[in-house]
């Protein structure tokens, strides 16, 4: 079932003189198996927000419905937050300052023990769940948290989120404080977590070069209010005014425009380095320049060298238009 928001607002300190609004009349609804990205500047409310989906905080207006599970700002009837907390993963920021146990098994699965598995069926659990992340139980399973590395330890910590196969995953920036290889595995593992386990991903990130390569929708949060929700291709449309609110535009869609000022249209539906790639490729095709290995450079990335993409004539020229570009 979607997840359904109408109408969400929230106020810190509501009622008190450091009221602070952080969500101001939020609809929203996200389809079972998306991949949504959120967006938006600095205290736009994109945690806030994310934060009502697993009942962490609480509807002060509005509604919304997760799984048939209705969350108002009614008293009564109690929504079932056991029931809505097993079907919503909520995975913070920097998620591997919440690992607290003495070891890493004993961490992992604490979920399942908290929820009334017994011993046994949680550390079993807890395993299966380490390595869907990438982690040997056999390896670290006995270890302290502090003793794993710090790609490890943030495996460790979504694992511990995934181990009750939530059928919705929410991660709150999980490449924050990343290398740029490290932020690419943990995106792939969201990709393979999406798979296997979460059918629905949202996922906030700052970043728009990476989110777009990963989500299937993005929105973009403004004010407390949702400032964008269009289809991708259609959303950079509105580059100056997605700039306005402080996001910055992919560099494959300002690689694109600049191309077409110089008098190469690439066509549309470019939005980031694939769909440029594939374009450029397109290009070339309809020229008949050869497509080769671009001189050992890695011109789009990891991604482009895993699907055998890369370009150029045959001494790597920059001149690959042919036009002197
Ligand atoms: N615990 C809090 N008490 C008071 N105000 C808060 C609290 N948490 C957030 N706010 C305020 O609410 C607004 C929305 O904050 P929120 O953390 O949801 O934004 P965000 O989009 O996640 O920002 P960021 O990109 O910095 O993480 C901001 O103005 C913020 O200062
Ligand atoms: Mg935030």
């Amino acid at each position: 079932m979607p997840i359904v928001v109408k109408d969400l607002s929230f106020a810190y300190g509501k009622g008190t003189p450091f009221e602070k609004k952080a969500l101001d009349g939020v609809s929203l609804t996200i389809e079972d198996g998306e991949f949504l990205g959120i967006m938006g500047h600095t205290g736009s409310g994109k945690s806030t927000f994310i934060q009502h989906l697993n009942g962490l905080v609480k509807v002060q207006s509005g509604e919304i419905d997760v799984n048939g599970i209705k969350l108002t700002s009614a008293k009564r009837p109690k929504p079932d937050l056991k029931a809505l907390r097993a079907a919503v993963g909520m995975v913070f920021q920097y998620p591997e300052y919440q690992l607290f146990d003495d070891t890493v098994i004993k961490d992992v699965a604490f979920g399942p023990k908290n929820m009334g598995f017994k011993k046994e069926e949680a550390e079993e659990m807890a395993r299966q769940a380490l390595r869907l992340v990438g982690l040997d139980p056999d390896e670290v399973g006995q270890k302290a948290p502090f003793e794993l590395s710090g790609g490890q330890k943030r495996r460790a910590a979504i694992a511990g989120v995934i181990v009750m196969k939530p059928k919705i995953l929410v991660l709150d920036e999980p490449t924050a404080g990343l290398d740029p290889y490290g932020k690419e595995q943990i995106l792939d593992l969201v990709l393979r977590l999406k798979e296997e386990c979460s059918p629905t991903v949202i996922v906030i990130s700052h970043d728009m070069d990476e989110i777009t390569r990963y989500a299937s929708r993005l929105v973009v949060f403004g004010e407390g209010k949702v400032a964008f929700d269009l289809p991708m291709e259609q959303l950079f449309e509105h580059g100056r005014e997605l700039e306005e609110l402080g996001l910055e535009i992919p560099t494959a869609v300002r690689l694109a425009t600049a191309l077409k000022a110089r008098g190469i249209d690439l066509g549309s539906g470019i939005v980031n380095m694939d769909t440029f790639t594939a374009a450029v490729l397109k290009k070339f095709a309809e020229k008949g320049v050869p497509v080769k290995e671009f001189c050992g450079i890695d011109w789009f990335g990891e991604r482009s060298k895993k699907s055998g993409i890369g370009a150029a004539d045959d001494n790597g020229s920059a001149d690959i238009f042919g036009e002197g570009i």
